[in-house]
């Protein structure tokens, strides 16, 4: 059943003879297992995936192919999954060296599996379950001791690859050595943070994240908030994804959530916090009763209802217990300022420190018992919620002096009272404290700050500068190149913390100028963009963009002109911008055409670059994975592709390191032919056109990207410059930007976050 294993097996430090994790079993092929598997098979490790058929492990991995986000780095990975059924195939577990459980959460069903398994299994292989709610103690209660040494929880977060967290839970008896080869393995092949637990209920993530949502979803009920004002609060404003407390319990889904906090109900004592804010919800088992168990379902807090062939989102009224269309909450905040938040005089700021104390109390009354380290709870809501601070960070920015000026009693919370006592205002100290990797978490705390502007922060590091964007989605403006102007002084790292790399450029910024007709402003500002561009490819200096998440339009035009790519794995790139009704003009085009003109097609035929790149722009493709953007010259081999988002500084300093002398690039020269290629693209448009794939505006876009890579008025004899092609860029640009149509697709694309085809 091995066999159909792609790519090399991955042999893991430290080389002891048994601890090799060459071949894993796992068990239970439903959301999780489906996603472990994939993310094995992502790091070249043959799985097989085992359930009660073999119909429904066949199924799984028609799932994983199909995934959106997709699970797999590139579909050929599947072929690392063999699928079978725990009565035929069982045998696996003899020749596996990791055999995770991932079946249905019902203690029954786990002990009967964990028999079968302790019976085979070879010696010294390890056994873990998924589990999120029960104990280690009460899923070994049958296992020998040798038998309970081999054995811990993984706990994976969904979905699987783009989760940073795996908290990995041991007890008095697990194998102390296993637990930290197991943590280097999940780290450097599966690229996740992994933080040890004890044996406490839901560890950590959970027991301050679903805290978190419980304490936001029953303050809002108090206070008579909204689903939609809650969720504008405990957002954004606070660090926190957009999905609020309403949007994310309809995405887990209602019915698993109240589950999750039956279980916390029955595992905490009684005079745990959690009990409070844990309790039935009236409206909740209404809600599972009649279907609307959240997305999944006929809807939740949040539901799409269809009338009069529109789709309108809408939500739900707790008094009413009716759905009506969903209100537009603007609180008037763009960027994360607790202080502001929390000291706001309205309904909003009330709730924020309500919410925000009671976290706060809650996770710092879980110090030492549940952990020593602080620093773990907050590093696992970043990790396994996308927060962009953990509660004690919070506490950190709001200052501990404003905290208990505030708040109102804290008695037997050690940690505060502490706090209180010491009045130590810089308590934090290290971060990151879970791995030994040099993060740039770690390197940020104690730097040099260069500059900061409103879009993005330089701090020098040894001998080098780092720039981090700080706008929402990093999305790009002038100051954002102001920053990156400035910061090639030394040798350069473009790198972040946050979710994006860089959504592209600012269309809000863009759009407030169009909507003056100061079309001045907007020239001046891509000529800016093209100016940076041009200065971060031939700088003296070398520049390395190391980006995860969203690197779109504006931004992938960064990474194409940077010298240097150390790229996550979990990646989106591409240029996007004909979905808006424009054209790349910060150097795309001109940049994807040297590309691909230095093909050996491209050599050959002189039509061969522009039409692929016409095709590539033109359909807005795009690369899910430094894998995916290889084929598109979206990245070259030899630029670094990372599974461990933690390494992307280290790896983009070795860079750096490793090209101390840094030779300029040669100015790069073209040779297009005009007329000629443009009337291929002209016909492969009126083909589109005909058979109505795109309409007017589509059109005109199309035209405009036709004349920008055909290079405008040349011919095969002629030679253009980098500054020509910049030139085509600005002038197509300009003249698409002034389209009513172009503006109408933005102002689309920015209010309902879709394309707009016209
Ligand atoms: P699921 O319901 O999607 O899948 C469970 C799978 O187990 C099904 O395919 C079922 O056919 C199979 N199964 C049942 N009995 C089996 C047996 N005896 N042998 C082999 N396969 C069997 O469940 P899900 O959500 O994937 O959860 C799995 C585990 O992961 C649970 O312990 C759950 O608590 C945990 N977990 C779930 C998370 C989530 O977001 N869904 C997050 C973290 C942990």
């Amino acid at each position: 059943i091995w066999f159909g294993t792609r790519g090399s097996q991955v042999q893991i430090l430290p080389p002891r003879p048994l601890m090799k994790i060459n071949k894993v079993v796992v068990i239970g092929s439903g959301t999780m297992g489906s996603g472990i598997a994939a993310h094995l098979s992502n790091a070249n490790i043959p799985v097989t995936l085992l359930d009660l058929k073999t119909e429904i492990t066949e199924e799984a991995k028609r799932r994983i192919i199909n995934s959106r986000p997709p699970l797999l780095v590139d579909k050929s990975k599947i072929e690392n999954i063999t699928a079978g059924n725990i009565q035929d195939n069982f045998d696996v577990v003899k020749y596996a060296d990791w055999i995770v459980e991932a079946v249905v959460e019902r203690i029954d069903v786990k002990h009967q599996l964990y028999d079968k398994i302790f019976k085979l299994k070879k010696k010294d292989s390890i056994v873990s379950s998924n589990t999120s709610s029960i104990p280690l103690k009460v899923l070994s209660k049958n296992l020998s001791e040798k038998d309970k040494s081999d054995f811990c929880i993984t706990h994976f977060f969904n979905p699987v690859r783009y989760m940073g967290l795996l908290e990995i839970v041991k007890n008095d008896f697990t194998n102390k050595e296993k637990i930290k080869f197991l943590k280097s393995f999940c780290e450097s092949s599966l690229g996740k943070g992994v933080i040890i637990c004890n044996d406490t209920p839901g560890f950590l993530g959970n027991r301050v994240g679903v805290y978190a949502m419980q304490v936001a979803m029953t303050e809002a009920f108090k206070m008579k908030l909204s689903v939609e004002e809650a969720d504008a609060i405990f957002g954004r404003p606070m660090g926190i994804p957009k999905t609020g407390v309403f949007g994310l319990y309809d995405l887990i889904g209602i019915d698993l959530m109240s589950d999750v906090l039956k279980s916390f109900i029955k595992e905490l004592p009684e005079t745990d916090p959690f009990q409070i804010v844990a309790k039935d919800i009236p409206i909740i088992p209404k809600l599972i009763s009649k279907g609307y168990t959240g997305r999944k379902g006929k809807g939740g807090f949040y539901r799409i209802n269809k009338s009069k062939g529109a789709r309108v989102l809408e939500s739900l009224n707790f008094q009413t217990e009716e759905y009506s269309p969903v209100k537009k909450i603007d609180i008037k905040i763009d960027k994360v300022d607790l202080k502001e938040l929390i000291s706001r005089d309205d309904k909003y700021g009330k709730y924020a420190w309500s919410v925000l104390s009671k976290i706060i109390k809650y996770a710092s009354s879980l110090i030492p018992k549940i952990t020593k380290e602080f620093n773990d709870i907050d590093e696992a809501l970043r990790l396994g919620f996308n927060w962009t601070k953990g509660p004690f960070e919070m506490l950190e920015e709001i200052g501990l002096k404003n905290f208990f000026s505030r708040i109102d009693d804290f008695k037997n919370n050690k940690f505060l009272e502490n706090l209180y006592k010491n009045k130590n205002e810089n308590f934090y100290g290290e971060r990151q404290k879970y791995t030994n990797i040099q993060t740039l978490g770690k390197i940020k705390q104690n730097p040099i700050k260069i500059d900061k502007n409103d879009s993005a922060e330089i701090f020098r590091f040894k001998d080098y500068n780092i720039v981090e964007f700080t706008t929402k989605a990093n999305a790009l403006d002038y100051k954002s190149m102001d920053a990156l102007k400035k910061a090639t002084d030394k040798p350069l790292i473009i790198i972040n913390e946050s979710m994006q790399f860089s959504a592209g450029v600012n269309l809000n910024y863009v759009m407030d100028f169009a909507k003056k007709k100061d079309f001045k402003s907007i020239e001046k500002f891509i000529k800016y963009f093209q100016e940076t561009c041009k200065h971060l490819k031939y700088c003296k200096n070398p520049v390395v963009s190391a980006p995860s998440g969203l690197a779109l339009g504006g931004g992938f035009e960064i990474i194409l002109q940077s010298n240097f790519v150390a790229s996550h794995n979990n990646i989106v790139m591409g240029l996007v911008e004909t979905i808006v009704g424009l054209i790349p003009a910060g150097g795309g085009c001109k940049e994807l055409l040297w590309r691909w003109s230095q093909t050996e097609e491209g050599k050959k035929d002189l039509d061969y670059a522009p039409l692929k790149v016409f095709e590539i722009i033109g359909y807005a493709k795009t690369a899910t994975s430094p894998i995916e953007a290889v084929p598109l010259m979206f990245l070259n081999s030899q630029d670094k592709k990372i599974m461990n988002r933690n390494s992307l500084f280290t790896e983009a300093k070795s860079l750096l390191d490793k090209n101390k002398k840094f030779l300029v690039p040669a100015e790069c020269k073209f040779k297009l032919s005009g007329e000629q290629v443009r009337e291929k693209m002209h016909k492969l448009l009126e083909k589109l056109y005909n058979e109505k794939k795109i309409l007017d505006h589509g059109l005109e876009v199309g035209k405009e990207l036709a004349y920008v890579l055909s290079g405008g008025k040349t011919d095969s004899k002629k030679e253009l410059k980098e500054d020509d092609l910049f030139n085509l860029e600005l002038e197509a640009f300009m003249k698409l930007i002034e389209k009513d149509k172009t503006q109408e697709r933005i102002f689309h694309t920015l209010t309902t976050g879709k394309p707009l085809i016209n």
